[in-house]
């Protein structure tokens, strides 16, 4: 079976809607763990609910980003990780931890990047200056991690109409519904296509059987 360990700092809907997909079968794999750096989180309430094993790893409580990332790989191992999902993680992958997964740790940005991205550039701080651009159209952006926040190659977006949304709030909600529905479409893709990335665009094979 593949494993998927999910990294949460939030309320987990993403977490959520993750579970629920391998649960259905969605995609062929489990949600293995969930790895977060915030005890109070709802994810982590989420995953202790349903009996997915939790590790709390706060980068506060070790002495380099090196150290840090040294022990999220150990965990990553303990759980078997196959692939990583970001779902409202707000702590910077390390890059040892990049480096140990390359083209296997996805991120969920509720914003059309390279647009509305960035270090800062989370939660409603995104829907606000969205609004504030004035910009008729948000969405979502599934990419792969690498060493800067929010700029590794994209693997698949989704657009919105936010024409008629007339706060950062509800362009949140609507943006929401669109990560809850392509987040699992984004991970049955990967699990079943070979992945290259030429220059910065993604390009998927079907997997030969
Ligand atoms: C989502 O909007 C996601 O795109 C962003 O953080 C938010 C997390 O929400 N990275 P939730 O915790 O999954 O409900």
């Amino acid at each position: 079976m593949v494993n998927i360990v999910v990294f949460a700092s939030g309320r987990g809907s993403n977490f959520r809607t993750l579970y629920q997909a391998s649960v259905e079968g969605i995609f062929k794999a489990r949600i293995a763990g969930l790895i977060s750096n915030r005890a109070q989180a709802g994810a982590v309430a989420f995953a202790h609910q349903n009996n997915i094993p939790v590790a709390i790893v706060k980068p506060a409580d070790f002495s380099s980003e090196t150290a840090f990332g040294e022990q999220l790989i150990r965990q990553l191992q303990e759980f078997k990780a196959d692939y990583i999902l970001l779902a409202g993680y707000l702590k910077k992958i390390p890059d040892n931890v990049v480096l140990k997964y390359p083209l296997r740790i996805l991120n969920i940005h509720p914003a059309l990047l390279p647009a509305f991205g960035g270090k800062g550039m989370y939660g409603m701080r995104v829907h606000e200056a969205v609004f504030e651009a004035g910009v008729k159209v948000s969405g979502v952006t599934i990419h792969f991690v690498d060493t800067e926040y929010d700029r590794g190659p994209i693997f698949l977006q989704k657009c919105v109409d936010i024409s008629q949304c007339n706060s950062p709030q509800e362009i949140a909600d609507t943006v929401l519904k669109i990560e809850h529905q392509i987040y699992p479409i984004a991970v049955k893709m990967l699990l079943e296509n070979e992945v290259e990335v030429i220059g910065r665009r993604v390009i998927l094979r079907e997997k030969k059987t």
